[in-house]
This record gives C-alpha cells, structure tokens and sequence, in this order.
C-alpha cells in the first residue's frame, strides 16, 4: 500500500457491520477493491458476475482476509432469469441485501462505423441492460419487504460529455446515469437512494488491456491528460463507495461523484490549452493585453 494518505482506508471500522452488499463484476479490477474495503468495514458480499472460477478465487481470498462472509454467483447479467435467480440466492443466504453495485461492464475501443449491430449490442446489454435488470429485480423485492436500501452505480466521466471511439459504452452509461437519476425521485419515498461514481483513470487489467491495449498506453501516457498527473488508487474509489453505501451519506441521493484528478474538466475548459505556456511567457503576453487599448 501507498505511503500516501489518500490510499488508506477511510471510514473508522465496523462502518459497515450487518450490510450485505451485493457487486456485480466483483470478482475483478474495481469490484474487487471495493468488495474488499466493505468487508474490512464489516459488511458481507454477494459477488456475481460470468466466471465462477474467478469469482470463487476472489471470495476465498477475501473471506481469508476480512472473515467476512463472500458469496460468488455464477451470472450473466444479461439475462433477467440470471439476475432472479441472483436475488432468489442472496436473500436465501443472507436474509437481505443492503445495497447494489451496478459495476459490471464490457467495453473496447474501435472506430463506430468498423462496429456490427451485435458489437454494439453486446456492450449495450451488459452495462445498461444488466444495470436495469439488477436495479429492477432487487428493487421490487425491497419495495414488497419495506426495506430500505441503496444503489451505487458505477459510470463514467463520458457519460455526460460523450467519447469517440467507446460509443456503444458511452450511449450506455449514459442510460446508467439517468436511471440513478430518475430512481432516486421516484423511490425516495421507500427509502431507497440511488448515486453513482464517475472514475477516470484507474488502471484495472480488464479496461486497460481493451481501452490501452499494446503501445497505446505508452504513445498515449493517459496521466498526462490529467491535472493532477497521477491516476487514482483502488483504495480512492473504496473510500467513496464506501461512504455512499454506508449510513453516513443517508442524506445524499441522486447524486453523481467524479473521482478523476480533473481531468475531464480539462478537455472541457475552452482555453484550457493555456496550460502549455511557460510560466515566464506570461509577464509578456500581459503586456500584449495591456496594450491593446481602445480596439
Ligand atoms: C470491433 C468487436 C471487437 C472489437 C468484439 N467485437 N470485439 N468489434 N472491435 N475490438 C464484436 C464481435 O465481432 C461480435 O460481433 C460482437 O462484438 C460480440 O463479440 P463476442 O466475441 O461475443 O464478444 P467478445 O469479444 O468475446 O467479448 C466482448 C466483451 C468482452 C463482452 C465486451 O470483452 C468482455 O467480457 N468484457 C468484460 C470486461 C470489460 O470489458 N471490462 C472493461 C470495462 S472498462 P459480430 O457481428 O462479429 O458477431 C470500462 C471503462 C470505462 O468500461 C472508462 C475508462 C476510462
Ligand atoms: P473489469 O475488471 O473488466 O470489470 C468488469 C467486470 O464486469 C468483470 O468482473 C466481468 O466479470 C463483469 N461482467 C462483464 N460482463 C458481465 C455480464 N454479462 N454479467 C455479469 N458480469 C459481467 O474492469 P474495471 O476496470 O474493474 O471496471 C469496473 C467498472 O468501473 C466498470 O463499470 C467500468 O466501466 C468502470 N470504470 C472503470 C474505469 C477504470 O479506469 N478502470 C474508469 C471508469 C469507469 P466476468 O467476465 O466474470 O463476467
């Protein structure tokens, strides 16, 4: 772990003690961080996501490390009888689940018109899709039993500004995003919030080797596009999806928190370009301003 404080743990233990939390594509990259940093704070898991294999390995080493209860459930998200059987499970072993993290994705790059419909589909089903499929079956149960609850939804910076080259993903957390929007009016009155988290650069294998994929990530250096130079820390985002599953942020709904160093503001600014000029160019180029009087 970093030296630095912004890559420990935040929350002070048993934060989350009795939660189950439930995050789908928690058996890798992002879903694992925070699957890690629940249990640590107390809460046990439901992991779900395609591959068991993966999913058994990531629960044993998590349970082995917290003593916390990990469930992995073999489930394609796609699939709305997948995602019943998802919910059917959880609540046969844990009584209730708490919380869910919409976090499971599929994404590559390409150039939109080299994409078949069935490219575009596939992504499409699994982020926005799977997402709806989870936050429909889990909310009904909780709205039947009266139990309060949470969503966390795992976007992304381009949801709102658009991307080039990752149109089928973008269109579709897009939709993620206004569905933690929508939700979080319409079922407030039951007690359920709904909020997301936008990242920007967290190096995970499953986005880097399809987004950054071979010389890429060196032609490219992705921290240098960001303000703060540096790429995020998988205990960063644990901190704050703890926190926006947690008690603590009870009076937070609706809500959409990026975590991405600046960097999407970056390409926003206009004259953000400015960036580039030397620090002793300026007393010059005031001057310039200066002296253009009365045009
Ligand atoms: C064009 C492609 C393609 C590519 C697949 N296809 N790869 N088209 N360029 N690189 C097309 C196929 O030809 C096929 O269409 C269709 O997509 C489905 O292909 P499959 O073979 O079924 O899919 P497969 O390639 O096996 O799987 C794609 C996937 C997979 C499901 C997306 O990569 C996956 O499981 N991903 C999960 C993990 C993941 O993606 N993690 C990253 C999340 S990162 P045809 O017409 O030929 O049948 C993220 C970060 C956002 O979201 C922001 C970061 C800063
Ligand atoms: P990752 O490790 O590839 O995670 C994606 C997960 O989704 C995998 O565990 C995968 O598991 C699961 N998944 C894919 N398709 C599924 C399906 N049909 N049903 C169920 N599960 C499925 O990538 P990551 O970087 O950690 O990404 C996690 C989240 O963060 C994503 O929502 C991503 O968009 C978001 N994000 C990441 C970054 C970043 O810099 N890393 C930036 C912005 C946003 P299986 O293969 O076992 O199904």
């Amino acid at each position: 772990m970093s030296d630095n404080t912004y890559a420990k743990p935040m929350l002070k233990e048993g934060s989350l003690d009795g939660k189950v939390i439930l995050i789908t594509g928690g058996g890798t990259g992002l879903g694992k961080a925070m699957g890690r940093y629940f249990a640590e704070l107390g809460a046990d898991l439901v992991i779900a996501s395609r591959k068991l294999d993966v999913l058994e390995k990531t629960a044993g080493e998590l349970e082995n490390s917290t003593g916390k209860k990990v469930l992995p459930v073999q489930c394609d998200i796609t699939n709305f009888s997948d995602v019943e059987n998802l919910q059917h499970v959880s609540i046969e072993k844990f009584g209730k689940v708490d919380s869910v993290v919409n976090n499971a994705a599929g994404n590559f790059i390409s150039p939109t018109e080299r994409l078949s419909h069935r490219a575009f589909d596939i992504i499409v089903n699994i982020v926005l899709k799977g997402s709806y499929y989870t936050t429909l079956a889990f909310g009904k149960h909780w709205i039947a039993n009266k139990q309060k609850a949470s969503l966390l939804n795992i976007v992304t910076t381009y949801s709102w500004t658009g991307s080039g080259y990752v149109v089928p993903s973008a269109v579709a957390k897009a939709g993620v995003l206004s569905l933690t929007r929508s939700l979080a009016v319409e079922w407030a009155k039951y007690g359920i919030r709904s909020n997301a988290i936008a990242p920007g650069l967290f190096p995970t294998k499953g986005a880097w080797e399809r987004l950054l994929p071979g010389e890429l990530k060196d032609k490219f250096k992705p921290e240098k596009k960001v303000p703060l130079q540096r790429s995020g820390e998988h205990q960063e985002l644990a901190n704050l999806a703890a926190y926006l599953v947690s008690d603590f942020s009870s009076f937070i709904n609706g809500e959409v928190v990026t975590i991405d160093g600046g960097e999407w503001l970056k390409g926003a600014g206009q004259f953000n370009m400015l960036e580039a000029v030397p620090a002793e160019m300026w007393d010059s180029i005031e001057q310039a301003i200066r002296n253009v009087k009365g045009s």
